[in-house]
């Protein structure tokens, strides 16, 4: 019964057909997985994360990947991964926060797939990725240092997405909402 919410209740139907690849970009705690697999209920799509992806095909968490083979090594795998998924069937992809800094994964992205930019201020991704210990990038320092500079640095990226929504704390459907109006928008125009 594909077609019953988590309440059990009877969902309407998906309000369009999905062509291309959603993907979603964004920093640590944009609420990339969170949206992402709202999102894909609503369309009627699969949701994939990369991040777990890339764990999947290596056997172990992000974390040790980090620790055990560094970030470049980390980066490749990303690539990679995202790389397979943009050739697959239209889904809702959740990348990692550095996914989109790179110019292949950009490239891909574009030509298949319609990227949306999750936004928020830094004192909301602060509060949303102190909830979890799991991001390696975070335990080098002060995250909110941190978090400051990969703005600083990767905003310009993020900014080439297609389409660029707040991910304001409050309801996520709010969020999917926002999403699913700027899609239709696209479509219309
Ligand atoms: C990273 C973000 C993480 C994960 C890795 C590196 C980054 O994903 O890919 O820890 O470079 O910003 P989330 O954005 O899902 O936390």
């Amino acid at each position: 019964m594909d077609n019953l919410d988590e309440d059990g209740a009877c969902a309407p139907p998906p309000p369009f057909h999905l062509e291309k690849s959603i993907v979603l970009v964004g920093l640590m705690g944009a609420g990339k997985t969170t949206i992402g697999r709202r999102l894909a209920k609503r369309l009627g799509v699969p949701f994939v994360d990369a991040d777990a992806e890339i764990e999947k095909a290596a056997g172990c968490s992000i974390k040790d990947i980090f620790e055990c083979y560094g970030e470049a090594a980390f980066r490749e795998g990303e690539r990679r991964v995202i790389c397979r998924l943009m050739a697959g069937p239209p889904q809702i992809v959740a990348t990692g926060g550095g996914a989109f800094m790179d110019a292949e994964t950009r490239r891909r992205v574009k030509e298949s797939g319609v990227s949306i930019w999750l936004k928020a201020d830094i004192a909301t991704l602060l509060a949303r990725v102190s909830k979890r210990d799991t991001r390696p990038l975070l335990s080098k320092g002060d995250p909110e240092t941190i978090l400051r500079d990969l703005a600083e640095k990767r905003d310009p990226f993020y900014a080439e997405a297609d389409i660029h929504i707040e991910s304001r704390d409050g309801p996520h459907e709010h969020v999917v909402d926002a999403v699913v109006e700027a899609l239709k928008n696209r479509r219309a125009t």
